[in-house]
């Protein structure tokens, strides 16, 4: 567990691999008075990833890492995280499988957003997922990391209401405007704020 020590600010590390838009919410709320959390670091295992540029436009450190050998660049990863005194981890968009080995050193201090009501529709296309097995609601969740893929203890949760005419790509529009509120609102919560 991370705790909060006088006024002083968390240090968050976001990892991403696309589009950052909730890179984008985060670094936007961390901005705000009542965050606990300060954006020190956006780290992404792909060198192309569009959020990067969030990295440019609000002055705040970035580094690529080649996943290609995943214990090299965990351990490199590390090193930057204690560099930069990092306390938390927030996983947004980030398409890699973090080992165990590394989980267990920021045990209790990772999180990750999930598009769906966990524990239903773990992994990777989703809102497909959704669509196929006719489910009334969707939503999105936001939850610490633990070994197991998709399955640490849920922080938050925000149901969204699957229309008939929904595409993948609709849902998924829809799911991710809810995304960029729960995962302040999860921030907050786990700082009893
Ligand atoms: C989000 O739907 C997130 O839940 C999922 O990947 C998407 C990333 O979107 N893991 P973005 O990169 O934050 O725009």
């Amino acid at each position: 567990m991370v705790k909060l020590i006088g006024k002083k600010k968390i240090k968050v590390a976001v990892f991403i691999s696309g589009t950052g838009s909730n890179l984008k919410s985060l670094i936007k709320f961390s901005k705000q008075k009542k965050s606990p959390i300060t954006i020190a670091l956006i780290l992404s295992d792909n060198k192309n990833a569009v959020g990067l540029k969030y990295g440019d436009v609000f002055k705040i450190k970035q580094k690529f890492f080649n996943f290609k050998n995943k214990t090299l660049a965990e351990k490199k990863i590390l090193k930057i995280l204690r560099n930069n005194k990092i306390n938390l981890i927030c996983l947004a968009g980030f398409m890699k499988i973090l080992s165990k080995t590394f989980i267990k050193k920021f045990r209790g201090k990772i999180l990750n957003i999930h598009p769906s009501l966990l524990p239903k529709f773990k992994g990777l296309n989703t809102h497909e997922k959704v669509i196929n097995n006719k489910e009334k609601y969707s939503g999105c969740t936001v939850h610490y990391v633990n070994s197991k893929l998709d399955s640490g203890k849920i922080i938050c949760q925000k149901k969204v209401k699957v229309k008939k005419n929904d595409t993948p790509i609709s849902l998924a529009k829809r799911v991710l405007i809810q995304e960029h509120k729960l995962y302040p609102k999860a921030i907050l919560k786990i700082f009893n704020l």
